[in-house]
């Protein structure tokens, strides 16, 4: 890998600053190790309950023109068994990994801190963003400042491992929501998950194309949102901020580098240009540093900043 794709995140070094988005591969070792190999940085968990879920029955993710729909369900092999593949993957690449867990009071993250405080991770996200388990859960909790000040400030204490906390793009206040996450001991945002939720609805059979009607809208329509809340949240906080939402290409990793983002989550574009779009991606980055002569990713900021 071009050592000018080297970043450091958390004081954590990664070889690109490409993350694997959480939730996009399955957990098992192999496939977040595969991308690994083909360029990415660092690796996101799905996101782990603590009991297994089967999730939602599918279709769980259709596309539509500007993007993806996607309604999982948070189907994964709760914490545990998820906690095993992790172990997996840290005893053949010494890549970092952030461990997803999701939760929705204080007390039952503080339950799965427990478990991420044993394992190999190298840092803890918390997902406090999802928008399709409305139905079991009730609003995501990074819709109010107080709950998301509540559960961080719980957990931080109790935490070995640093603590990202990823938000919803689905409030207007972001940046304040951030605030109260970093003010409660979070070391780090990721911003953002999914938007919405969105609905399809197939014309012949006259249906919603979910079974659960709604999905969380990811790919190209995110993006320009996704931009605007981590540029305004870096410039109210200036902490460290994974940026996700919509990358595709070279062009938007650097758009989001210079609007904030220490490191780059890529998700949805997996599904357009394939597994190895990691190294592509790291290609238009090296591209464009050549021709604007840039020697380091910390290089890529907007004039005058
Ligand atoms: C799911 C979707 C999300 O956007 C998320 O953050 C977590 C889980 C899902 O449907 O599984």
């Amino acid at each position: 890998m071009d050592t000018r794709l080297q970043s450091h995140f958390l004081g954590i070094p990664f070889k690109s600053p490409l993350v694997l988005a959480s939730g996009i591969v399955d957990i098992s070792y192999s496939s977040m190790l595969k991308c690994i190999e083909l360029g990415a940085g660092a690796v996101t968990t799905k996101s782990l309950t603590k009991i297994k879920r089967k999730g939602h029955e599918g279709p769980v993710l259709a596309e539509f023109e500007g993007g993806f729909l996607n309604s999982m369900g948070l189907s994964n092999p709760g914490i545990e068994d998820g906690i095993k593949e992790v172990e997996e993957f840290k005893t053949r690449t010494d890549a970092p990994v952030i461990l997803s867990i999701f939760a929705t009071s204080a007390e039952s993250f503080l339950e799965l801190i427990h478990f991420t405080n044993e394992s190999k991770a190298d840092a803890v996200e918390l997902n406090l963003s999802c928008p399709n388990v409305g139905d079991e859960f009730g609003l995501p909790l990074a819709a109010s400042e107080k709950a998301v000040g509540e559960i961080v400030s719980a957990v931080a204490p109790v935490s070995r491992l640093p603590l990202i906390a990823k938000l919803s793009p689905n409030t207007y206040n972001v940046a304040a929501i951030g605030k109260a996450a970093i003010n409660a001991g979070a070391q780090a945002l990721t911003l953002v998950n999914t938007l919405g939720p969105g609905m399809l609805i197939d014309i012949h059979a006259r249906r919603p194309v979910f079974p659960g009607k709604f999905g969380g809208v990811s790919g190209p329509a995110l993006k320009p949102i996704a931009l605007k809340y981590i540029y305004e949240t870096s410039q109210l906080l200036h902490c460290p901020i994974i940026g996700t939402g919509g990358v595709t290409t070279g062009e938007d990793a650097i758009q989001f580098l210079m609007a904030g983002a220490g490191v780059i989550g890529v998700g949805t574009s997996v599904y357009y240009r394939g597994i190895d779009v990691f190294t592509k991606i790291n290609e238009e980055i090296i591209d464009y540093m050549d021709k604007h002569s840039l020697n380091s990713i910390s290089e890529i900021t907007l004039a005058g900043e």
